[in-house]
């Protein structure tokens, strides 16, 4: 599923320095998450700081909305398909880490969104999730709509063009996109419970989903 071939020959450069800032934003990104971690947990007094609405087009095609997650928790990554490196490990750590959950895992729904709508169809994403576990949703949209959900969520992302050729290679299909990497935790009510960063490994995140729920219910409860 990595599509290195296209870059072979070519300066790792940009690649490198896309990475670093990426990489720069995603732990800025978890510094701020971080920070607010006392008050997230506020969300259930309906204080949303993750999440929101968005309208997007689900791997069939079809129209998805924010509401569409409602009534199951959900474990939620932003990424592309083209990515050769970091996007398929989060995906296949998000798989895994349901595999460990067992029957918990049957409440929980992971979903990619696109944020590189211009290659991602929902055909494009339908055959790519393929690749991981069954029940994956994956969300794509116009340029827009794929803009406004990746803000409701903070992620940044942006397309990276090596100096020379930018429009040819804009063309051709030919870039990376430079991309937060975050997997969040929403509740069935639409409601930030937790995040992780991308490089979890699948028994952590596993442990991380497990304790978060148990601890986002008993608290519901009790209040
Ligand atoms: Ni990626």
């Amino acid at each position: 599923m990595a599509k290195k071939t296209t870059r072979t020959g070519k300066s790792a450069l940009p690649v490198i320095v896309g990475v670093i800032v990426a990489a720069v934003l995603t732990i800025a990104l978890l510094v701020w998450l971080g920070q607010r971690g006392g008050d997230a947990n506020r969300a259930s007094t309906g204080e949303s700081l993750i999440g929101g609405s968005f309208t997007l087009v689900n791997q069939d095609g079809k129209p998805f909305t924010d509401k569409d997650l409602r009534g199951k928790y959900a474990l939620i990554y932003f990424g592309y398909t083209h990515c050769p490196d970091v996007c398929p490990t989060s995906l296949q750590a998000m798989s895994d880490a349901l595999d460990k959950l067992g029957p918990l895992a049957d409440r929980i729904r992971p979903v990619m969104i696109s944020v590189d709508p211009e290659r991602d169809t929902p055909e494009q994403m339908k055959d790519y999730l393929s690749n991981f576990r069954e029940g994956f949703i994956g969300l794509t949209g116009t340029p827009e709509q794929v803009r406004q959900a990746a803000q409701a969520f903070r992620v940044f992302y942006r397309k990276v063009l090596e100096d020379k050729g930018e429009a040819e290679k804009a063309a051709s299909g030919d870039y990376l996109m430079d991309h937060s990497s975050i997997i969040y935790l929403m509740d069935p009510e639409g409601r930030y419970v937790d995040h992780y960063p991308s490089s979890i490994d699948p028994d952590r995140l596993a442990e991380g989903i497990r304790k978060a729920i148990a601890e986002h219910e008993k608290k519901n409860t009790s209040s």
